[in-house]
């Protein structure tokens, strides 16, 4: 799917995208983004940008988790910024949380001016991979982190099995359901399928100029968060 396919799908299911990440990962998108908030390492101050922020999920786990930090959320939908916007103003975050519209392969966003780069299940829509990791090593500070939640496969084979029946005959007709489409939860499952190998991705880091570059699974892998640092 090309990236103005991508930006149409998420302006038509932004809607009720929160629903359909609930229901689909069974409330283990809320795990998730804990693990992630509790893993950035950034001083008192700091800011966090999140990339293809969506509906600003990740950005009020990383408030809520971290006190001292303050989160700049970019995406290309208005749509999901929207729903973000309004969630914000709900929580009283507005302060803490800045949400602007821009694409992750041109951020909106200084040279070396943050602490953190976050993006979560985003980075899978985009065929420039390497470009776009490269921008977050262009804004980062010396020494700082990015962060990469994306969709993953369980290792342990049964698990594997069992997953992959959830995921190629249950997700994709529930999903499509919630999000009133025909194709949104079906190319999901196509795009995590043409995600690269573990190995494949850290070595894209790589290139891309990230060091000490790994991976954290959870819940046995079906999420994974790649994470690397700016040399300092
Ligand atoms: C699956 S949603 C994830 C949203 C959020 N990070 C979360 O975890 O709930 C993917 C988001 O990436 C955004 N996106 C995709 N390609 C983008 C790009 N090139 N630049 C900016 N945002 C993009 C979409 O608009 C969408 O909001």
């Amino acid at each position: 799917m090309n990236d103005h396919r991508v930006k149409a799908m998420f302006e038509e299911i932004a809607f009720s995208y929160d629903l359909q990440n609930s229901v689909l990962s069974l409330r283990r998108d809320v795990a998730w983004r804990k693990v992630l908030a509790e893993m950035i390492a950034a001083p008192a101050g700091g800011v966090v940008l999140d990339v293809a922020v969506g509906t600003a999920e990740v950005a009020q786990e990383i408030c809520r988790r971290r006190p001292g930090l303050s989160v700049l959320g970019v995406d290309f939908s208005p749509a999901m910024l929207r729903v973000g916007h309004k969630k914000i103003a709900a929580r009283g975050l507005s302060g803490r949380i800045a949400l602007t519209q821009g694409d992750a392969r041109a951020l909106p966003v200084r040279s070396g001016s943050v602490d953190v780069v976050t993006i979560s299940f985003g980075i899978r829509n985009i065929a420039e991979r390497v470009a776009v990791l490269r921008e977050f090593v262009r804004v980062l500070k010396p020494g700082g982190q990015v962060m990469v939640m994306e969709f993953g496969y369980p290792r342990n084979p049964v698990l594997h099995r069992l997953y992959r029946l959830y995921f190629d005959h249950v997700l994709p007709p529930v999903g499509n359901w919630l999000s009133r489409t025909d194709y949104a939860y079906s190319y999901l499952v196509e795009s995590v399928d043409a995600f690269p190998t573990e190995p494949a991705f850290l070595a894209e880091m790589a290139e891309a100029g990230l060091s000490e570059c790994a991976v954290r699974d959870l819940t046995f892998g079906i999420a994974k968060i790649y994470h690397g640092r700016k040399a300092g």
